[in-house]
């Protein structure tokens, strides 16, 4: 067995694993292992900014940058997290800006701020502008700062790396397993800390903005080791992917001033909400989007799109603010956006769920927060929970930067008070060999790709915008079929170098596991709130689902569903904005 020692290993390359690794380089010897070059990480894929109440363009404050992420959330964010976020949120900005980022300037030369879906100024009154970004390439140009400053600070890399297991001993986290992608080698990593930042997982579902490395890899691994799932049924569906393709449109192009229109042309968030219109958070807007569609007003010979308008901007404004999505949507669709509207259909963006983990990223097992010794997580993948039942834009990347920068800090902190090195789990790699030994030794099968692109058709029909308890019923029994298919699923590369078909059998496994946590997580709440909408239940329900879902799901697929508290430190505490952060009806 081959052993590799660092401190701190980190297992993705995204904004929060390279975050956190620059904080812990100034300390400790870490290692960054990614399944990709982490210039390829899907953080690279965020586009239209990232939010701080600077004030830079406008009057703006960290309360009403958290009102609106715990109303945005639908009140299932935990206000501890939330008020941390987005009081630590323009020091977090300067940070990224001194670090070397790129942003867009106002005419006097300070950071550009855009308006983005449910920011608004003075408690709900009108859109703000606080997203600040880089044209609409802000995730790419952050990803790429701190992969610099990453390198200036010798951060050691493992790229082609894909992650398998984790080392556990006395339930201890020691380390982790790993495929070679590039030999095949198998390497077991001992660390005194071990942090997920493995991100997130739209490839379970057909129509995605997410990268196909998406495929929740951490997250399954962590419910391997008995770790439940926080929160999973919460799916964000963006409403403005490019029709049928999925690639995300940013809503920095409503930020900028473009509207959604119906077959009649109509401005139809107008109706839906008269105050924030095009602005209003994603989840009511994609439902808003489907409701056109479901009653006849969909564009299109199959009246199945809405479209995007921009042609009312002017030129220059889509050049130099909006140049890489009036790319795509030429590229992809033949679409010119100053001369046509885009068409566009909801697609899945965002996971709201994860690994559960403390505002220092600490993974938590259970109702009572106990600590998993030795793990952390940040980032998409984890569940820290700011986002509760409803991401607002802008706020993933902050939350990455913010919690990354705090699992790096407290990293720092146990690896100071942890003497010596951890244990090797004895005989840490046995399962994993096992596993690729049986997936490579199947002749007879289905391929992965067929079992693959009917989970994803399955996630789509029955587990995405709209919910019922018949479609989710049938989901929990299909999901059974689909991990049953998968055990027999064979694989033609019996090869050791880049063996992509294998990898995607392994993934195939990961995806059926969480997307299970999902199902379940849906089934069992018998409410709507946020972007899980059920038609059956369509109220909010305070009274018995204002509290975190854990799900956990074993390798057999038996699973587990237990509650806990939502945090409502800000609705708690005896000040001035105690009634904001109360429980209400959102309205718009
Ligand atoms: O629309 C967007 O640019 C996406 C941003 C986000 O998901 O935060």
């Amino acid at each position: 067995m081959s052993v590799i020692h660092h401190d701190v290993v980190i297992v993705g390359a995204g904004l929060a694993g390279l975050r956190a690794a620059v904080e812990v380089a100034e300390y400790s010897d870490v290692a960054v292992i990614s399944k990709l070059h982490p210039l390829r990480s899907h953080s690279g894929a965020a586009q239209g900014g990232i939010c701080a109440a600077l004030g830079n363009e406008e009057e703006d404050y960290p309360i009403w940058h958290a009102f609106d992420t715990v109303k945005g959330a639908d009140y299932l964010g935990d206000q501890d997290a939330i008020e941390i976020m987005c009081n630590d949120a323009p020091r977090a900005i300067i940070e990224m800006e001194h670090f070397g980022v790129p942003f867009s300037r106002t005419k006097d030369g300070k950071i550009a701020q855009r308006p983005f879906g449910g920011h608004t100024r003075n408690f709900g009154e009108a859109p703000v502008r606080r997203a600040c970004y880089a044209a609409d390439r802000t995730g790419h140009v952050c990803l790429h700062t701190l992969y610099e400053q990453c390198i200036k600070r010798k951060v050691r890399f493992y790229n082609e790396y894909q992650v398998l297991d984790l080392c556990e001993t006395d339930g201890v986290i020691c380390g982790v397993v790993t495929y070679n992608i590039r030999t095949g080698e198998i390497n077991v990593f001992n660390a005194k800390a071990v942090m997920f930042a493995t991100g997130g997982f739209g490839r379970a579902y057909k129509t995605t903005s997410n990268a196909h490395a998406n495929t929740g890899d951490g997250l399954a691994i962590a419910m391997r080791h008995g770790i439940p799932l926080e929160d999973m049924e919460f799916v964000q569906f963006h409403p403005t992917g490019l029709y049928r393709l999925g690639i995300l449109v940013t809503e920095g192009a409503r930020g900028e001033g473009g509207v959604l229109r119906n077959a009649a042309g109509e401005r139809f968030m107008e109706r839906y909400a008269p105050t924030v219109k095009d602005l209003a958070p994603r989840d009511m807007i994609a439902r808003c989007m489907y409701q056109e569609i479901r009653e006849g007003r969909g564009v299109g010979p199959a009246k199945d799109y809405i479209h995007l308008d921009l042609t009312h901007l002017s030129l220059k404004q889509i050049e130099t603010k909006l140049p890489e999505i009036s790319t795509f949507a030429k590229i992809y669709l033949g679409v010119d956006p100053s001369k046509h509207p885009i068409p566009v259909q909801p697609t899945c963006h965002y996971a709201m769920g994860g690994i559960p983990t403390t505002v220092d990223g600490r993974v938590v097992i259970d109702e009572n927060n106990t600590v998993k010794v030795g793990f952390w997580a940040a980032g998409e993948c984890a569940c820290v929970s700011v986002h509760g039942a409803n991401r607002l834009g802008t706020n993933s990347l902050l939350d990455l930067i913010v919690f990354g920068r705090r699992a790096g800090k407290d990293i720092v902190q146990f690896v100071r008070e942890t003497k010596g090195k951890m244990p090797v789990q004895k005989d840490a790699d046995k399962r994993v060999r096992e596993k690729i030994d049986a997936i490579l030794s199947r002749t007879k099968g289905e391929p992965v790709a067929k079992i693959r692109a009917d989970l994803q058709q399955m996630m789509m029909d029955k587990v995405s915008v709209f919910r019922n308890e018949e479609l989710l019923a049938s989901a929990c029994q299909e999901i059974k079929a689909l991990r049953e298919r998968a055990k027999h699923a064979v694989v033609q590369d019996k090869g050791k170098e880049f063996n992509t078909d294998l990898l995607d059998a392994i993934e195939l496994e990961f995806m059926i596991d969480y997307s299970q946590a999902i199902i379940e997580g849906a089934y069992h709440r018998k409410e709507s709130r946020g972007a899980h909408a059920r038609e059956d239940y369509p109220k909010r329900d305070d009274v018995n689902f204002l509290k975190h879902t854990l799900c956990l799901v074993d390798e057999g697929g038996h699973s587990e569903i237990k509650y806990k508290p939502v945090n409502m430190a800000l609705a708690e505490r005896d000040w001035e904005y105690r009634d904001k952060f109360i429980p209400k009806e959102r309205k718009y």
